[in-house]
């Protein structure tokens, strides 16, 4: 069959790569990204500052933090972005970790593919290594005791090592035990953490050992009338989502008014519409009000007078948190304020924080609702304070709820790749390749982690693995001399829930970019240009895909 003229699927504009050439560009994208955090693993590892479009700038190690405030377009390099997040979403560290691993897992591919071994052999023998992996992690790791407040301290010290406040790390991890513990609940076989009820709040001003854990919430707001009492004990909460002020109605009225009598009687008519409102509260029995919109002067005025302490322009969240502490209903009109859905905290006060002020809800109902409350020198400290306490809790739930550690710095990674060498030996050909080729990739933890110590890392990972060798399954990389040493005895530990997440979102993200064969982009969600010579082009008016400059 011949045709005279070309048939036309895609829409003009369209770019389209094909076999090699489209998987090499998402490679090589997916790689910058894995690059541009290597320098900010471990303890000894760099911060980075990012500056977005308004000019706000934010310094951080932690890895997601990075991928998502960096603004990257290419498609396969947003994965690593994703990969990153769902790190953070499941465990909450290890987000360095895991674009490392991923971008050296594609890396081995490459050489694998050079020689000329296809990309399914390659997915096949990684997919395989990875469970092997995972089993072997199972095996070296080490059951503890879920409240085990050390063992917890131990986990939360070595997350917070690597990071801007490592200074405070002590303090910060008793911290973050304390919140957790407080909020763990025992199911059957086992512990849940749900850190939702950990709120973090931020103030700039003092130090960061200023930071404290408050049992109960703490709300970035201001009593608002200077009559009001500053502290309520035995305090019953009421929580109401509507503004308490004289309903403006919806169109233009006039009202014509003839005699100053008029007047008067006008505003006292207004008046006594408020003095009602309050009138409310007041028979609800509540003794603090917040109140999510705004309240009118003259109602301030007479909650003040019947002794009520009241909050205007709450967030919604903090609304909510304050329901699931206090046990208090929000309820969206004054009248539906009643005594049964009032909750109850021992104490609602008014603290001076630096120069401003706090209302602290203490000895709420609820007693699983905590916060802390992060102080610290200036805003940006304050900013890198709140993630590092974030991978601290979420360590401490990873414990707490799945207790088996294992030790840190390159150990485990050096381990595992020594057990899959050896089951290697087993397999056949290529895909033996492939399953080495994967425990070369774990050791780029070690490897980096080595590097960014400033130490020569063939050397350190030799030594490394003719001490695994020897058995001694938890030599490491000491990060502060710089040495292999024991990693066990120098209580790095870490969650073996980190290490598995990494390993498996890694091995997804690998595995998934070398399936791709083609690389279809509509006109609009075109990559952007590959600098000359990024990609070879194949195909006439084939992608030019890659990576901006970072
Ligand atoms: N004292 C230490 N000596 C050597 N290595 C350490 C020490 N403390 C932690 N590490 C190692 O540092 C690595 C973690 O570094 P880092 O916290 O910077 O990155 P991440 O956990 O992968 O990502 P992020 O914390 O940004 O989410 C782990 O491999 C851990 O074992
Ligand atoms: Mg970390």
């Amino acid at each position: 069959m011949r045709l005279s003229q070309p048939i036309i699927i895609l829409k003009e504009g369209t770019e389209r790569s094909r076999g090699s050439d489209a998987r090499n560009a998402n490679i090589m994208a997916a790689r910058i990204v894995s690059e541009a955090v290597k320098s900010s693993l471990g303890p000894k590892g760099m911060d980075k500052m990012l500056v977005d479009s308004f000019g706000d700038v934010t310094i951080t190690n932690d890895g997601a933090t990075m991928l998502k405030e960096m603004d990257i377009q290419h498609p396969a390099a947003k994965m690593m972005v994703e990969v990153a997040k769902t790190q953070d979403d499941e465990v909450g560290d290890g987000t360095t970790s895991v674009v490392v691993l991923a971008g050296e897992l594609l890396g081995k591919a490459v050489e694998l593919m050079d020689k000329k071994i296809h990309p399914t052999v390659v997915i096949d023998g990684y997919r395989d290594a990875q469970d092997q992996a995972l089993k072997f992690l199972e095996e070296i790791s080490i059951k503890v005791d879920p409240k085990d407040r050390d063992v917890l301290k131990k986990v939360a010290m070595t997350a917070t090592a690597s990071k801007l406040i490592a200074g405070y790390s002590d303090y910060l991890s008793d911290l973050a035990v304390d919140a957790v513990l407080q909020i763990a609940e025992e199911t059957d076989g086992g512990y849940e953490a749900d850190l939702d009820m950990v709120k973090l709040e931020k103030k700039p001003g003092g130090s960061l050992t200023d930071t404290t854990l408050i049992r109960g919430l703490v709300i970035d707001k201001e009593i608002i009338h200077a009559d009001m009492p500053k502290n309520v004990h035995e305090a019953k909460i009421g929580l109401l989502n509507a503004a308490m002020e004289v309903e403006k109605t919806e169109f233009d009225a006039k009202i014509h008014i003839e005699s100053p009598d008029e007047i008067q009687a006008y505003l006292d008519q207004e008046e006594q519409m408020l003095r009602e409102i309050v009138e409310k509260v007041k028979a609800a029995g509540i003794s603090v009000l917040f109140c999510q919109k705004g309240i009118d002067d003259m109602v301030q005025h007479f909650l003040a007078r019947e002794g009520i302490l009241a909050v205007r322009r709450l967030k919604k969240s903090d609304m909510e948190a304050l329901a699931k502490a206090t046990g208090a209903k929000i309820v969206t009109n004054v009248d539906d304020l009643s005594e049964e859905d009032a909750g109850y905290a021992a104490t609602v006060e008014e603290k001076k924080i630096s120069d401003d002020k706090m209302i602290f809800v203490e000895g709420c109902r609820n007693p699983k609702a905590v916060s802390i409350l992060i102080r610290g020198g200036t805003d940006r400290i304050v900013d890198e304070a709140e993630r590092s306490l974030h991978d601290a809790l979420c360590v401490i739930r990873d414990v707490v709820e799945d207790p088996r550690i294992v030790a840190g710095g390159g150990a485990p990674e050096i381990e595992i790749a020594r057990r899959l060498r050896r089951y290697a030996e087993k397999l056949s050909g290529r895909e033996r390749l492939a399953v080495s080729a994967f425990a070369e990739a774990l050791e780029v933890i070690p490897t980096v982690l080595a590097e960014n110590t400033g130490m020569d890392s063939i050397d350190t990972i030799s030594e490394m693995q003719s001490r695994h060798e020897k058995g001694e399954l938890w030599a490491g990389l000491e990060a502060a001399k710089g040495e292999v040493s024991d990693m066990y005895e120098l209580d790095v530990f870490e969650p073996m829930q980190v290490k598995a997440q990494a390993i498996k979102s890694a091995t997804e993200a690998a595995t998934m970019l070398l399936k791709i064969d083609d690389i279809i982009a509509s006109s609009k969600m075109r990559p952007p240009p590959m600098p000359p010579g990024g990609m070879p082009g194949g195909m006439p008016g084939g992608m030019p895909g890659g990576m901006p400059p970072m």
